[in-house]
């Protein structure tokens, strides 16, 4: 066993009566020694516990696992995801160099940039109008239509970009639940209305469901033309010819994007008719950006590691079982759901590359809500419940609606004063001089103030940038992704498969029978009782 991990144990059973405001007093200039910056891009994690001797240990663990090797495999092309053997080449969508990227001795670049200019090409026409619909009026509308990484990408990019938003209105639908196509085509016209049907595998069953109920919509109103209105987005190209879709209006992208990492290529088109060229390159500049420094920074100073090892140090030797995603940037709302997929379904995982059991905590649960929003749900527990949650607080210096700076001041404000408030929290003295000051005495002072006091000592991170542009959003995405790989690389996981959702998917397909009336005495009771008060009745006559 690496014998950091255990240092690491040791160190934290040594010092975890320390607490980040004594580390304050100790060292004031502990925020430089704690913080890093990238192109604007500052990770502030000096409210957390990790001292020095922390931190070098987990560079040292971070090395010993082969981290910076991990890292130029990865952008090498080489099949690091083992269990599906083939790479994980995500960044390639997004490279900027102009260097080749070989996969099984073939540069992969040519292709990547083709369909990048393809869907350009689209996304500029649909944009001017010049690519019509059926009718001969512009589209006005296009409905995308995935699940899990075919969809939160997109729909947390196209949310966080609305300010550069100047192309025909995008809508998403992702559950299989009838009410989600319904609620999203009930306001549209199916004469200027596109669906991307947008799929990896063209498999799904959600999607392939939610699909053909839009084409029967798009055909009720245009017949044959319905063909006209529809573009797929997969990796499975023979697959889309199947629904009728001219190969002019596919879009693919090969297998060695990982569904949760695929926002850079055909799954954004949604975001790139949306926010047009420009502004999709300086996404895809942003996150080439980030990878560069997560190649070539030094491990202390480099931002994706430094999260990744704060990460590390928060779930595996602190014992805390999940992570909070607190942006105080509304744009940002769909970014905790986002996470939640590209974090806990790379790293929910309890099996070694090698096969073996996971012996210590690895990815967190994954949770959280746009500030100030969770401050009147959640928050409370974050200051006084008995779990401690690491908070993760991103903000940016200024707002897109300068007329309004007053509010975003006071989201600024209101953000740092979560951060403060967990560390610092409210001591048992400070209680009982507030609930004195409010009237309190005898008996009832002591209980009021037991109310009062906060523990406080509570570990945060904040991610602080100069304002939430295409360029910063790539930063950010690429940033949590190369987070989440140097996590899984010092957990020794596979961050690339997803064995995990198999079993559900394929029970799924054999209770659908016994939903729509067949028998099966072997299910469980609860199964059989659920199904039955699932029955609708049947009509009287
Ligand atoms: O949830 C499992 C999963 O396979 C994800 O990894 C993927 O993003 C999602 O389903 C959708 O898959 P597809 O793009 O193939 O429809």
């Amino acid at each position: 066993m690496n014998k950091f991990w255990a240092q690491l144990s040791e160190h934290r059973r040594r010092t975890s009566a320390t607490t980040i405001v004594e580390l304050f007093r100790d060292a004031p200039d502990r925020f430089q020694s704690f913080s890093a910056e990238c192109d604007g891009m500052l990770l502030d994690f000096s409210k957390t516990s990790l001292d020095e001797t922390a931190l070098d240990l987990l560079v040292e663990l971070a090395e010993q696992a082969d981290l910076p090797s991990k890292i130029a495999e990865m952008f090498r092309g080489e099949a690091i995801n083992v269990t599906e053997q083939r790479p994980a080449l995500h960044t390639a969508l997004r490279a900027q160099s102009g260097a080749a990227v070989m996969v099984q001795g073939q540069d992969v670049m040519p292709e990547v940039l083709h369909t990048l200019q393809r869907m350009e090409g689209f996304a500029g026409a649909l944009r001017s109008g010049d690519h019509k619909s059926a009718t001969g009026a512009p589209f006005t509308d296009v409905v995308n239509i995935g699940i899990g990484g075919s969809d939160l990408g997109p729909v947390m990019a196209t949310r966080a970009l609305a300010p550069y938003h100047d192309g025909p209105r995008c809508h998403f639908v992702s559950n299989v639940d009838g009410a989600d196509v319904t609620d999203t085509l009930k306001g549209l016209d199916p004469q200027t209305t596109l669906i991307i049907i947008a799929s990896k595998s063209f498999n799904t069953i959600e999607t392939m469901t939610n699909a053909n109920t839009a084409i029967a919509w798009l055909r009720t109103a245009l017949g044959d033309q319905a063909s006209e209105h529809l573009a797929a987005v997969s990796s499975a190209l023979q697959k889309t010819a199947g629904f009728g879709i001219p190969p002019e209006r596919v879009f693919g992208f090969a297998d060695w994007v990982g569904g949760r990492y695929s926002i850079w290529g055909p799954v954004g088109l949604p975001l790139l008719i949306a926010v047009g060229r420009e502004n999709f390159r300086a996404m895809l500049s942003g996150a080439a950006a980030m990878d560069q420094h997560f190649q070539t920074a030094d491990l202390r100073q480099n931002l994706p590691v430094l999260l990744g090892l704060v990460g590390v140090w928060h779930s595996t030797i602190c014992g805390y079982a999940s992570r909070a995603i607190l942006p105080y940037d509304q744009r940002l709302a769909r970014l905790p759901a986002y996470l939640q997929q590209l974090d806990m379904e790379s790293n929910g995982k309890s099996v070694t590359l090698e096969g073996e059991k996971v012996t210590r905590a690895s990815g967190p649960i994954v949770w959280g809500e746009a500030g100030t929003n969770g401050q009147h749900a959640f928050y409370q527990l974050l200051h006084q419940g008995t779990h401690v949650v690491p908070a993760e607080f991103l903000v940016a210096a200024c707002g897109h609606e300068m007329e309004l700076s007053h509010h975003h001041d006071l989201l600024k404000a209101n953000c740092l004063a979560q951060s403060e408030a967990l560390m610092t929290g409210r001591s048992v003295q400070q209680a009982h001089e507030l609930a004195q000051s409010r009237g309190y005495s005898g008996d009832d002072l002591d209980r009021m103030a037991a109310h009062l006091t906060f523990p406080g000592n509570r570990p945060s991170t904040t991610l602080a940038y100069p304002r939430l542009t295409p360029f910063a959003l790539g930063q950010l995405i690429a940033l949590y992704e190369h987070r989440v790989f140097t996590e899984g690389t010092l957990w020794g996981i596979n961050s690339f498969d997803q064995w995990g959702v198999e079993l559900g998917k394929e029970l799924a397909v054999t209770l659908l029978p016994l939903i729509q009336g067949a028998t099966d005495p072997t299910k469980d009771g609860s199964t059989l009782g659920l199904i039955a008060k699932l029955t609708p009745p049947k009509p009287k006559h």
